[in-house]
């Protein structure tokens, strides 16, 4: 659930690993930036463009927040102990603060958002609260902290795509990249506090988003991730002069037709998928292109059709049945992973039983799986009550996770005894004997280093054993 290197993983709540020093774009400062994330990946995106906006202003940045002018945490409030990690993370830049006074501490992201100048009376050492659509406002923000003063700008956008913004490359290993094609999210799932922290839906220009997978591709990254809360209802209609006929909307399926075509060898993959919303469109897109990764992340929240209905999730049990069949049927070999609730309001162990039969129907690659945590302000917490006591929904979740291990188990074990085409992404973590990369369906696999191929590059690997998250094979080319 915390692997960083799940590449198209998109909401966990790790910490940012190393993060790359980088010099200033713009006239040097002096001034050091230490920029920490939490939360999913658009998360991490957004932090590589706070970083890119500061650059220009003349910061560099550093690994260290204790040599630090300026230190940023990106939050996450999707649940309680996301939250509470960030408390606890501040509570540790305590120190340095009182070290280095004139040191700026600020919070981004969501948690920013949800709790706006609040932050400020809470956290005492916190001297700037922005939220996701207002980063282009921090130059002015730090300036006004400089002059003693308390800042905040949680102003919500629907325009801002910080299209223009060449996002800085923070912890990259040069071959795999995301790029952001939409913002915020107009759903309302009753659980989730996304649409009120990210605000209302809107979708980057994609001129903008081929160019910076071009620009990305003639830089050597081999790999690209669209990141969207719900990529398939991406929508761009071309902005038109007076007089001008209005263009056709570009929707996700078209979007991905041209990133694909930026180049065979650039690998593209996306996140995520609405049940409610990926189209046949977008899996014959996917059949019909052979760097489109044939791998779905489709979370299904829930196995059953009365709690799906009181999540507003606008699907039901046989709706995401028949879209995973629709995946089989288009591409046989099509990865699926799923993210899990367990213990939503009023869930029966009965209707937590089709959770688990919907599992055995569909056999995940992977799961991300979570325990229901109240959040406030959601429809959810105004409407109904939060009546499953934690230790009914951890068994639960026990039972989700157990499930899920056993079918990890049995999908990489089908993947034993087939020849993969891998991207190398380096060396392993636990030896520099082997490389590590994906294959198709997203599973990472481990294989003895070969010289004639170094990270970057594409080779067939045979999978030769497995555990329930690991191929391991051997290079045949
Ligand atoms: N946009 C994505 C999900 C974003 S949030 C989608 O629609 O699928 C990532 C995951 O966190 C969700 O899929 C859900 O499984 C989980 N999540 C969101 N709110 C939650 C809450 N209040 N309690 C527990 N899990 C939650
Ligand atoms: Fe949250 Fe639902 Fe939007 Fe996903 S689609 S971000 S779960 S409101
Ligand atoms: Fe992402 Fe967490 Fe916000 S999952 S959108 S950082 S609440």
């Amino acid at each position: 659930m915390l692997e960083l290197e799940h590449t198209t993983k998109t909401h966990d709540e790790a910490r940012q690993g190393e993060a790359l020093e980088l010099l200033p774009t713009g006239k040097s400062t002096g001034r050091k930036l230490y920029i920490e994330s939490y939360g999913c990946q658009m998360n991490f995106s957004d932090s590589e463009i706070v970083a890119s906006i500061l650059l220009d202003k003349g910061f560099e940045t550093t690994k260290d927040y204790k040599e630090a002018d300026v230190v940023f945490i990106n939050t996450c409030s999707i649940r309680e102990n996301a939250e509470q990690r960030v408390r606890n993370r501040l509570k540790e830049f305590e120190s340095a603060k009182t070290k280095n006074p004139g040191m700026v501490v600020g919070v981004l992201g969501c948690m920013a958002e949800r709790l706006k100048s609040k932050f400020l009376e809470e956290e005492k050492l916190v001297d700037v609260v922005v939220g996701p659509d207002a980063y282009r406002d921090l130059p002015n923000l730090i300036e006004k902290v400089d002059d003693g003063a308390k800042a905040v700008n949680v102003l919500l956008s629907r325009e801002e795509t910080y299209a223009d913004i060449n996002p800085v490359r923070l912890n990259s290993n040069g071959i795999s990249a995301f790029i952001s094609i939409m913002r915020g999210c107009d759903n309302m799932c009753s659980f989730c506090v996304v649409p009120f922290t990210r605000g209302r839906e809107r979708s980057r220009d994609v001129h903008s988003i081929v160019k910076e997978a071009e620009d990305l591709f003639a830089a050597g990254y081999k790999e690209v991730t669209l990141l969207g809360q719900n990529v398939d209802s991406y929508k761009f209609t071309e902005p038109v002069a007076e007089g001008e006929t209005a263009k056709p909307a570009v929707n996700f399926a078209q979007l991905l037709a041209k990133v694909a075509e930026v180049s065979p060898e650039l690998r593209v993959r996306f996140s995520t998928s609405h049940p409610k919303d990926i189209t046949d469109e977008v899996l014959y897109t996917m059949a019909r292109y052979e760097n489109i990764c044939k791998y779905i992340h489709l979370p299904v929240q829930s196995g059953n059709t009365r709690v799906l209905d009181l999540m507003n999730r606008t699907y039901d049990r046989e709706w995401y049945m028949e879209r995973v069949d629709a995946i089989r049927r288009i591409m046989p070999d099509c990865g699926i992973s799923t993210d899990v609730i367990t213990g939503f309001c009023t869930e029966t162990e009965e209707e937590h039983a089709e959770t688990l039969s919907m599992m055995d129907y569909v056999q995940y690659d992977f799961a991300y799986m979570f325990a229901y945590s109240e959040r406030p302000g959601t429809l959810a917490a105004k409407r109904y009550e939060d009546d499953i006591p934690e230790e009914v929904k951890k068994r639960r979740l026990t039972e989700v996770v157990n499930k899920q291990q056993s079918h990890s188990l049995y999908r990489l074990q089908n993947y034993v005894g087939k020849v993969h085409k891998v991207l190398i992404e380096g060396f392993s973590k636990r030896s520099d004997q082997d490389y590590c990369g994906r294959n198709d369906q997203n599973t990472m696999m481990v294989f003895p280093v070969d010289a004639r191929f170094k990270p970057g590059q594409y080779v067939h690997v045979s999978a030769e054993r497995c555990t329930s998250a690991t191929l391991m094979g051997h290079i045949v080319d």
